[in-house]
């Protein structure tokens, strides 16, 4: 009998996490590395967020907390969407969890049953195929291309959709592209959901305040009202508040699927952590004055990455619309010989290849679900991303 869970058989460790574990290591050992593989953003959290933290651990708040969250959160989770999103739910029909991560899983695990289907655009979030995996189901990867801006086209969601699809997962602004659909875009596979009324709409809006320029996000649940009943409205204050560490992600859908949730949360983590609960509190009804501060900083910071990749010999870079990633393609350095002598076939080696030579550690493309690309996050300063591209473009002139 085996020990560990066939499931585990099925899944593969998070290769965003594995980049920055080298980089460490090479750091360790005197390298002069630098890391663009993290994702999350390099400012603290705001004072008036951590106040309110040290605030509830004042008043005493550190006891358990009801499974889906305090009342207060709720509401500040119903209030938000109504007024972000003009999105209409009550707090029952939300929920809180350790981080959107767990939400998402929860999702997965409430509803995936053997043989069901779980529609993935490429590139996507390293997490979402081992998900569904995990819980059983099967992922079904629909692939866009760096032409189509790695928006996934309405005839190709169509096509993936089968008898046998039980959710689709959107995701924008996107990790790894930085991908963001506009209204109307969205709006091309909202009408294709429209006709097949079993698939459920899963909306991973974590980035939705980190776009840039005049773009105007957009959810599936607002731009399509008639997909109400079958859409988890997933977001959380991770990246928006700087508050990856914290720990807090939450939800609004159909209240069946967030009872289903809150049970099995009930059996697992329980509440999430109350001092950060509170701490999101503030997040979402405190001053959001911090956003916008941030949003400019993210962009010059995109402008800059996006404009000397694109002057490194062989690297084509998109400017995304938001999130703070940008995916290159490195086709133009397949083929080539790198410094080391070895030749580079895949987006991997030219990651590794990249690391050893220069040291900036960046994700390869092929870890998301689509290359031959990889993954830069511009969440570190200017002055780092600026050595960094200059580093890449001096690797990819060495390569012959
Ligand atoms: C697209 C996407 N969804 C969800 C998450 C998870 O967020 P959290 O840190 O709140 O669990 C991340 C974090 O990297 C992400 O990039």
């Amino acid at each position: 009998m085996a020990f560990l869970a066939d499931a585990l058989s099925r899944v593969k460790p998070s290769a965003t996490i594995a980049v920055s574990q080298k980089a460490r290591e090479l750091k360790a050992k005197g390298r002069d590395v630098i890391g663009l593989g993290a994702g999350e953003p390099d400012f603290d959290t705001p004072d008036n967020i951590k106040q309110a933290a040290i605030e509830a651990i004042n008043r005493g708040e550190t006891k358990y907390t009801p499974v889906a969250g305090i009342p207060e959160l709720r509401e500040a989770i119903v209030r938000k969407f109504k007024r972000e999103n003009n999105l209409d739910y009550t707090a029952a029909q939300t929920i809180v969890g350790t981080g959107g991560k767990q939400i998402l899983f929860n999702a997965f695990m409430a509803t995936m049953n053997p043989g069901d289907e779980v529609v993935i655009p490429t590139p996507y979030w390293v997490s979402y195929p081992e998900m569904v995996s995990l819980c059983g189901g099967t992922p079904v990867f629909v692939a866009t291309t760096q032409e189509n801006k790695f928006k996934l086209k309405a005839e190709d969601l169509e096509k993936a959709i089968t008898p046998k699809t039980k959710w689709f997962i959107f995701n924008s602004p996107s990790n790894p592209s930085g991908a963001a659909y506009s209204h109307d875009e969205l709006k091309a596979l909202t009408d294709v959901l429209m006709r097949h009324p079993h698939v459920w709409v899963l909306t991973d809006d974590m980035y939705e305040h980190l776009t840039y320029g005049d773009f105007k996000f957009a959810t599936p649940g607002e731009v399509e009202p008639g997909l109400y009943d079958r859409t988890l409205t997933m977001n959380g204050v991770s990246k928006a508040y700087a508050m990856t560490g914290w720990r807090i992600g939450y939800a609004a859908g159909p209240l069946a699927l967030i009872k289903a949730m809150d049970m099995i949360q009930g059996q697992q983590t329980s509440g999430a952590c109350s001092i950060a609960q509170w701490a999101a509190v503030e997040a979402l009804n405190g001053t959001q004055a911090f956003i916008p501060e941030n949003k400019k900083i993210f962009e010059g910071r995109r402008d800059l990455v996006v404009s000397m990749l694109n002057q490194a010999k062989g690297i084509e870079c998109p400017s995304p619309e938001g999130a703070f990633y940008v995916y290159p393609s490195c086709k133009g350095l397949i083929g080539k010989t790198a410094p080391s002598g070895k030749v580079i076939e895949t987006d991997e080696d030219f990651v590794s290849e990249l690391l050893e030579a220069e040291g900036v550690a960046v994700v390869h493309g092929s870890a998301f679900g689509l290359g031959p690309n990889f993954r830069i996050s511009y969440a570190t300063s200017e002055a780092q991303l600026e050595e960094a591209c200059k580093r890449i473009q001096r690797f990819c002139a060495a390569c012959k």
